[in-house]
């Protein structure tokens, strides 16, 4: 157990952070304590009304802090490419949106909803960052992935899950992209010799609008913890000085272990060509062969 609370975050004066899905649940209070600090935050959300509601509401909690709203939709490669080109500075970038256990839906761009939103989109909107991420000293991504990613597989001749589609394995199944893609970008980043930290975290069973819909909700809510309780390990990963690339930070801000899925190079570089040919997101600054 470790005394770090949010209260511990350095100063970040002059930091540019953007939080995706910053408009609720853990996102929200993501955003609200870098702001605290000093940083420039943007929240990225899809619903125009309910991110500038968040940014209104952070303002009210941290009157003069640098938060705006930026329109971003995951779920479309067109609006997560508009989103980026209007990006100007950035230290720090916090993957947080999620969508989880829905009825097979499509993105835009026709992929499974849960795997084009969770993994595909920040996949792209990191690589279109990226040049802003490697301008900036001590650049870091942090990806909120899940320990839901324990029971999933990652079938390359199913990506669409058109074979069996089921809503809790899909939703692990985009939470093990997300960590496979961590340990990846570390691992390229590492290799160029780029200024840049990737790292992933599990927040723990929280109380947000993730829950709300679900049949178990009556029962599971008595056990959910607050979505302020569950930002501290994204906090914790986007700002504290302790950590190292390609960890897994979890709710009580122990490292955890990975699945072996998650922890395989192979898998990774796979999903990694994979998500370059389906998004045309190319990691120039970082590729090798
Ligand atoms: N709650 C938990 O127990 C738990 C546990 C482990 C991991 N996580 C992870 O924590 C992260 C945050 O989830 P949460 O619990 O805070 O749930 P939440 O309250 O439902 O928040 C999810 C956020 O993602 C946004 N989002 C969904 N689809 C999007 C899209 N296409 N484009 C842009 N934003 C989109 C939502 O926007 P709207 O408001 O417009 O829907 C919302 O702001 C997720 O990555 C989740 O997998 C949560």
């Amino acid at each position: 157990m470790t005394s770090w609370t949010p209260a511990s975050i350095p100063d970040l004066t002059g930091k540019a952070a953007i939080v995706t899905g910053a408009n609720s649940g853990i996102g929200k209070p993501t955003a609200l304590e870098l702001a605290r600090h000093g940083a420039r935050v943007v929240v990225a959300a899809r619903n125009a009304d309910k991110g500038r509601a968040a940014v209104a509401d952070i303002l009210r909690a941290v009157p003069g802090a640098q938060v705006e709203y930026g329109h971003l939709d995951l779920a479309d490669l067109d609006s997560v490419r508009r989103f980026a080109a209007g990006v100007g500075k950035l230290d720090l970038l916090v993957n947080n949106a999620g969508v989880g256990m829905v009825p097979r839906q499509e993105t835009k761009d026709g992929f499974e909803l849960q795997f084009g939103t969770n993994h595909l989109g920040h996949f792209a909107l990191t690589g279109l960052l990226l040049p802003l991420l490697l301008a900036a000293p001590g650049a870091r991504v942090v990806n909120v992935a899940s320990d839901a990613h324990k029971m999933a597989t990652l079938d390359f001749d199913d990506l669409g899950l058109e074979r069996g589609y089921r809503k809790m394995s899909s939703y692990g199944r985009s939470k093990l992209a997300n960590l496979l893609f961590t340990f990846e970008l570390q691992r390229r980043a590492q290799r160029a010799g780029a200024d840049l930290t990737s790292v992933a975290t599990h927040p723990g069973m929280t109380g947000t609008n993730f829950f709300k819909a679900g049949i178990l909700q009556p029962v599971v809510g008595l056990f959910l913890k607050s979505a302020a309780a569950g930002a501290v390990s994204s906090l914790y990963a986007a700002t504290s000085p302790d950590l190292r690339g390609g960890e897994y930070i979890g709710p009580t801000l122990k490292r955890l272990t990975p699945s072996r899925t998650a922890r395989s190079e192979e898998v990774a570089k796979r999903l990694w060509d994979l998500s370059t040919q389906l998004t045309g997101v190319r990691f120039d600054e970082i590729a090798y062969s």
